[in-house]
């Protein structure tokens, strides 16, 4: 199903701390970003970077030691965060859903495949019936291409990849506009990855929802996403469309180390660059730009002041280099 520019997900300036008895940690800070009906956006970044805390968050499934400091989020419209316990059971999983990153463990082991869908379907939908909410289970399965003998099956009897198969159906039960998929295929062997990717683009191509595909790996992520949010400490300090990445292209200098550190197949060898240092410590951020201390190309301004959006092109970026108003205000 095509995009349409019509926003599923709205965040808006959202900041997320965890509270810890040696201070906040800030794991989200002013986070901008709107996913379309029918659009893959892509969010990646390094382990620690806040890419899970940001998806639980639009979930509202934030435990007790984080709190929601700054922001909103919207889906379909609806503030998440303004529906009563009841409304917002009836709104995740039919609205909005999630494939966690610990998949293998999101299944029961003592329920059948059959049992754990129909029991989400009915625990969201409690109108339907049984009956209805079996024939979906079919339906379901037929869709992730996994055969219906398997309705019977325990998680432990199916592969790891049907059992990722059956973590998407679920997801997927009801129908949601959006779902956000938290490193779906990182568990699983690399041939299997890629069939469940394959997957994933044929069921949305086929249903139509919106993901939010969350994942540390660039190169996967640039391939199946249409933008891509590059999230580096908590903040996305670049937004760009996924056919722009590339190094002929000028991008914010962390997306350049992500970019210069997927190998490089040249005529007679494999060249990979890393990024040199470690992230920054969240519950003590650096002053100015969080990447100053890694950017071979930090000027003064960026270790005192802290980069503002800015659009360049199609991109949008918190980068001083690409901000020559904002440098020279503050030389
Ligand atoms: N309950 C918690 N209490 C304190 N800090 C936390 C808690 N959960 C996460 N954090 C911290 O918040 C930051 C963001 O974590 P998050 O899990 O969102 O990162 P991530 O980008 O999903 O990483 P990964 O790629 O490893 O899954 C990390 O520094 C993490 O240590
Ligand atoms: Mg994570």
């Amino acid at each position: 199903m095509a995009e349409t520019r019509e926003p599923v997900l709205q965040i808006e300036d959202l900041s997320v701390a965890y509270v810890t008895n040696t201070g906040l940690v800030h794991a989200v800070s002013d986070v901008n970003l709107t996913v379309h009906r029918g659009e893959i956006v892509g969010l990646v970044g390094e382990s620690g970077s806040g890419k899970s805390t940001m998806a639980y968050t639009i979930m509202r499934l934030l435990r007790g030691d984080a709190v929601v400091t700054k922001g909103r989020v919207r889906v379909l419209g609806q503030d998440v965060y303004a529906l009563s316990e009841k409304e917002l059971r009836a709104f995740r999983w039919s609205k909005m859903s999630m494939v966690f990153q610990s998949a293998m463990s999101a299944l029961n082991p003592v329920m059948t495949v059959e049992t754990q869908i129909v029991d989400t379907i009915l625990a969201h939908r409690p109108d339907l019936s049984r009956q209805a909410a079996r024939e979906r289970a079919k339906e379901l399965l037929d869709l992730v291409r996994i055969d219906r003998k398997h309705l019977q099956s325990y998680p432990h009897e199916l592969s790891g990849g049907m059992r990722q198969r059956v973590v998407i159906a679920i997801a997927i039960a009801l129908n949601p506009a959006l779902v956000i998929m938290d490193e779906p295929t990182t568990a699983l062997d690399v041939v299997v990855q890629r069939s469940i990717l394959d997957e994933i683009r044929r069921i949305q191509e086929q249903v139509g929802f919106a993901i939010l595909f969350v994942s540390h790996d660039f190169s996967l992520v640039a391939e199946l996403a249409s933008r891509v949010a590059i999230m580096y400490a908590g903040r996305i300090v670049e937004l760009t469309p996924s056919h722009l990445l590339n190094l002929s292209e000028r991008h914010h200098p962390y997306t350049e180390g992500l970019l210069k550190a997927i190998p490089q197949l040249t005529a007679d060898e494999v060249t990979i660059q890393g990024i040199g240092g470690y992230p920054p410590d969240l519950q003590d951020l650096p002053p100015g730009c969080a990447f100053h201390p890694r950017c071979p190309y930090a000027m003064d301004v960026c270790r005192r002041v802290r980069p503002a959006q800015v659009r360049a092109g199609e991109k949008v970026l918190e980068c001083h280099l690409f901000n020559e108003a904002e440098v020279k205000a503050h030389v």
